[in-house]
């Protein structure tokens, strides 16, 4: 029997239970993890918060993490006991052992530590799907990305410098700002203080960016759009700030703009293109592009706590809860 947390119905972070979750054999084509380090992301929030859909009955949050096998279920051949790996699933990953799909599971290269890998996973390949497929980013591309000190954000900063792109940040204080300024960034503004669109168009000469990436949402978008060049892409993948909700199609007129709202688990729902970005991702990892300093621990029973700073924008990069 493992520990977990459980959250009842939807609320803020103290609606998560510290309680034994009973443990299951794996069936057929499951695997027995036993987690050594789970990832935090913002999705956690939305889930236990109630903005994503509930599932059925109470719900343990957490959409990454990286572990050790423990047993293997019936059909079940290329894993065995022992074997390090990780996989990304929306929810059910803050307990102490969990049954995962085999063909969910990323195999860990050597030297990569499950630490390393539970806090770069999910918003690694993020970044990986980010500026590969919503837009294709190109060499001497100007793009913007909110929220750069974030986790998913000091991946994009290092990606984007390694792409041949002029990489814009916004973060919010002196801090952030000096923390993506080391993180790939070439400018950095903080949408706190100043008039971002204003900058972005200083920055450009008044020509604009090819892409913005945006996960702040309901703050950022209106500006986000006004920063564009001509026939500019607009990404929204996520809503820190809160959800879109007055937007409509022809705000894209000006500009024949192109607005796209992707989600990671449609980047990732063959077994190929899981493996296909997670090589990628070990990659940039492994050739140094991205760093693995930029992850801090706590324990998984604090995860509350965690959820409380992000949600008070209190932290920067990944976090990772430790069972
Ligand atoms: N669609 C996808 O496939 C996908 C996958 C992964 C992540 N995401 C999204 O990407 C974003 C980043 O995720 P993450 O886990 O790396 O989180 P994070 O960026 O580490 O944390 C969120 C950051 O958003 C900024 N923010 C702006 N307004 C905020 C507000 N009102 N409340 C809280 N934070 C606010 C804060 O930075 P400042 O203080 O600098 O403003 C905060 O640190 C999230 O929106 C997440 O949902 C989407």
């Amino acid at each position: 029997m493992g520990m977990g947390l459980v959250a009842r119905a939807p609320g803020g972070p103290q609606a998560m239970e510290w309680v034994a979750v009973p443990d299951r054999c794996p069936g057929p084509g499951e695997v027995l993890l036993r987690h050594a380090a789970i990832g935090v992301n913002f999705i956690d929030i939305y889930y236990r918060s109630g903005l994503y859909p509930w599932p059925e009955g109470p719900m343990i949050p957490g959409a990454e993490a990286a572990g050790v096998i423990e047993a293997v279920g019936e059909g079940v051949t290329d894993l065995r006991p022992g074997d390090r790996v990780a996989y990304v699933l929306p929810f059910g990953a803050y307990r102490e052992t969990r049954v995962v799909p085999a063909e969910r599971l990323v195999p860990l290269p050597d030297g990569l530590a499950c630490t390393a890998v539970a806090g770069a996973l999910l918003k690694g390949l993020t970044a990986q799907y980010l500026v590969t497929a919503s837009y294709a980013v190109q060499p001497g591309d100007t793009v913007l990305v909110h929220a750069a000190a974030g986790g998913v954000g000091l991946l994009l900063g290092p990606w984007l410098a390694a792409l041949g792109a002029t990489a814009i940040g916004t973060a919010g204080g002196p801090e952030k700002l000096a923390l993506a300024r080391a993180h790939g960034y070439a400018h950095v503004i903080d949408y706190r203080a100043e008039d971002f669109v204003a900058e972005v168009a200083r920055l450009t000469g008044g020509a604009g960016c090819a892409a913005v990436y945006d996960s702040v949402g309901a703050d950022t978008w209106r500006g986000s759009l006004k920063c564009l060049r001509r026939r500019g892409v607009f990404v929204n993948f996520g809503q820190s700030s809160g959800v879109i909700r007055d937007f409509a199609l022809s705000d894209l007129a000006a500009g024949s703009l192109t607005a796209i709202r992707p989600v990671l688990f449609d980047y990732v729902a063959s077994r190929p293109e899981l493996l296909a970005r997670s090589a990628d991702l070990f990659r940039r990892i492994a050739d140094g592009t991205l760093p693995r300093d930029v992850v801090r621990a706590r324990p998984l029973r604090d995860a509350g706590a965690v959820h409380a700073e992000m949600e008070a924008r209190r932290t920067t990069g990944a976090t990772i809860l430790l069972p």
